[in-house]
């Protein structure tokens, strides 16, 4: 496999631990978008692109500040996957939309998106996130359902495993 790097915005912490996390399994490096790492983009042939969702259904803040440079890169041959951290409960109307945001930007830049998910294990109203039935990547709701997220982790990995470059 070639080099693949995580990079992630997170307010309270939580996609940075499930960054860090999915970094970890991939042998991966990871990056923070706070610290606008937009010189890193080119050196990794997978980009793993996580982020939380705020206000109602907005892309995390540093995510939000870093887009403008992260849309000036062609991602022409990558593969691209994305997470998204949420609370299904609460914002049940928009429960990680911030995923189709990063989705939105990645999928006319020429790369090729994997780890998409169904979404029929999950209880929630409306997502932007869902496409025909599926999340654009993996989905997680660390305040409701914490059990489930490693399991969720784990499984997501192995699925793009074998789909990056
Ligand atoms: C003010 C506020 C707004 C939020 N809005 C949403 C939302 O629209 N959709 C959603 O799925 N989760 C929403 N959340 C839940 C966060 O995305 C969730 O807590 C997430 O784990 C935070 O991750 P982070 O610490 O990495 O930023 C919101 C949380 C807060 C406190």
């Amino acid at each position: 496999m070639k080099r693949t790097a995580v990079f992630y915005g997170s307010s309270t912490g939580t996609t940075q631990m499930v960054a860090k996390q999915i970094a970890y399994i991939l042998g991966a490096d990871v990056y923070d978008v706070a610290d606008k790492p937009v010189s890193k983009i080119q050196e990794y042939d997978n980009l793993i692109l996580g982020t939380s969702t705020w206000g109602v259904g907005d892309l995390q803040d540093d995510w939000e500040a870093f887009l403008p440079d992260f849309k000036k890169n062609s991602l022409a041959g990558k593969a691209v996957a994305i997470f998204g951290l949420g609370n299904a409960e609460v914002y049940s109307d928009s429960f990680v939309d911030g995923m189709r945001m990063l989705f939105d930007t990645v999928k006319g830049s020429g790369a090729t998106v994997v780890g998409f998910c169904p979404s029929d294990n999950y209880t929630f109203d409306h997502s932007e996130a869902v496409i025909d039935g599926e999340f654009v990547g993996l989905a997680l709701d660390d305040e409701n359902q914490s059990d489930l997220t490693n399991t969720r982790i784990t499984a997501w990995v192995d699925q793009i495993k074998g789909k990056l470059n």
